[in-house]
Order: C-alpha cells, then sequence, then structure tokens
C-alpha cells in the first residue's frame, strides 16, 4: 500500500510572508517525516512564492480550487493550467466550502477531476453529509450520490490516480471531530462501493482520507486505523507544532 498522505488545507488565510515562512519551516522539519506525503494548499496569491520554497523537498504543493476550462473570459477564475504553472501537482476538488458556499455540483466536480486527469495533477475528490444528511440516516446514500457522478467516466488507469478525502460536513472547523469508529464505516463503505461499483483495482486501492477537526490530541487514534490512509487538516495546519504533531502520528501510528 501506498504511503499516508497528509494535507494542509490553508483556506483563505496567510498572506506571502507568513506562508513563506510557515512553508519554510515545513520544509526544514520534513526529514523526519520519513514514509507520510506532506502537501500544502496555500491561497493562490502566495502559490508562487511557496512554490519557490517547497522545489526539491519532499514538500507537495496543492491547489485548493480552479476552473474546469484552460483558459478564457472567466473573470475572478483560476485555471489549473496556472496552478500547474505555480508549481501544483495536486489539488483539492469539491471541499464541501465550495460545494455550500459556492454552488459546486457534482457534475462540476466530475469536469474538474477529468481536467486534472489530462494534465496530470492529482486529484483530492472530497466527500462527505451533512448534519442533517447524517441525522436523517442519508449518510452512505449522499456520499455513494457524490461519488458517482462526481468519478462519471474515468478510464482504469485514471481510477488509479486519485485521492478521495472523506470530510463530514458537521466535522469541519467545528472542534467535533468524526470518531475513528464512524470514519472508517464510512471509509469501508467508500472502498466497497469503488471496487463494486465505479470499477476501481482492488490491488492497486485507493486512498481516503478523514478531514473534519484533525488535531494532535485524535490524530493519532485516527490515522492508527488501517481503514484511514491520511488526514485533510484544516486550523491545526496554519500551526506549525500542530501540523508536525498530526504528521508524526501519521509515521508511528
Ligand atoms: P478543519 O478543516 O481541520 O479546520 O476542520 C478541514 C477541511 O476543511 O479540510
Amino acid at each position: 500500500m501506498t504511503n499516508p498522505l497528509v494535507i494542509g488545507n490553508w483556506k483563505m488565510n496567510l498572506l506571502t510572508a507568513p506562508a513563506c515562512e510557515l512553508a519554510q519551516s515545513l520544509v526544514d522539519r520534513l526529514s523526519d517525516a520519513r514514509g507520510v506525503e506532506v502537501v500544502i494548499a496555500p491561497p493562490f496569491t502566495s502559490l508562487y512564492s511557496v512554490s519557490q520554497i517547497v522545489k526539491g523537498s519532499p514538500l507537495g504543493l496543492a491547489g485548493q480550487n480552479f476552473h474546469y476550462k484552460s483558459a478564457g473570459a472567466y473573470t475572478g477564475e483560476v485555471a489549473l493550467e496556472m496552478l500547474k504553472d505555480v508549481g501544483c501537482n495536486f489539488s483539492l476538488i469539491g471541499h464541501s466550502e465550495r460545494r455550500s458556499l459556492f454552488g459546486e455540483t457534482d457534475e462540476g466536480v466530475n469536469k474538474k477531476i477529468h481536467h486534472a486527469m489530462g494534465l496530470g495533477i492529482l486529484p483530492i475528490v472530497c466527500v462527505g453529509e451533512t448534519l442533517e444528511q447524517r441525522n436523517a440516516g442519508e449518510t452512505l446514500t449522499t456520499i455513494e450520490s457524490q461519488l458517482s457522478i462526481g468519478l462519471t467516466g474515468l478510464s482504469p488507469e485514471e481510477k488509479t490516480r486519485l485521492v478521495i478525502a472523506y470530510e463530514p460536513v458537521w466535522a469541519i472547523g467545528t472542534g467535533v471531530n468524526a470518531t475513528p469508529e464512524q470514519v472508517v464505516d464510512v471509509h469501508k463503505f467508500i472502498r466497497k462501493y469503488l471496487i463494486e461499483s465505479l470499477g476501481f483495482s482492488e490491488e492497486i486501492g485507493v486512498r481516503i482520507l478523514y478531514g473534519g477537526s484533525v488535531n494532535p490530541e485524535n490524530s493519532k487514534q485516527l490515522l492508527k486505523e488501517k481503514e484511514i490512509d491520511g488526514a485533510l487538516v484544516g486550523g491545526a495546519s496554519l500551526n506549525l507544532e500542530s501540523f508536525c504533531a498530526i504528521i508524526n502520528s501519521a509515521i508511528e501510528p
């Protein structure tokens, strides 16, 4: 199986100077991150400067979002080609904040995944249920629908080149993480659905990350689960010590 993956989603935080400072500190500390793949997703405005710092280091760079067209009259949008141009090799797609605040749909997610595949960018596809959906017993049907529409039309080879991030909306930024048992149940469902219904390879496997209030206090418990292949970290990734502690719990689960 591939290495655990820990991604820091900086969201709309950090001006260029503190972003570079944090990236530099991470690069300095990453020599300790044996066997863990670490990626950061800074805001667009600091991507170029941060890319100059992470260049040649094991720290990967991700976009948080992009438009599925390559170029054109789309005021205010950023093309994936532009993210690639400044050194991104990953991108988040379909984060719940994009879905709930900016109207992103599963169909839009699908277009973006195809575009990313064409450019050799590794998509980190976010799925997850709201609290209402969980309380109504609709967690798995919600995720099934996000996956079936979002992942439509991928070739067998493309199916080996993506990462899923399970992020229950009620756990994001709330300080209330899903329990390891809740996460494992959903990850098992996702894995089975990908293999049995969407034709993903059982041998190659797909990495499924958990995101939602991951912090140094709960990361060890979550990441020691075999079903949890890494973490997508928001708030705690903005603090060097917290993020490094989370990375460390992926090293020695
Ligand atoms: P959080 O965010 O760790 O602050 O809950 C996770 C995410 O939105 O990716």
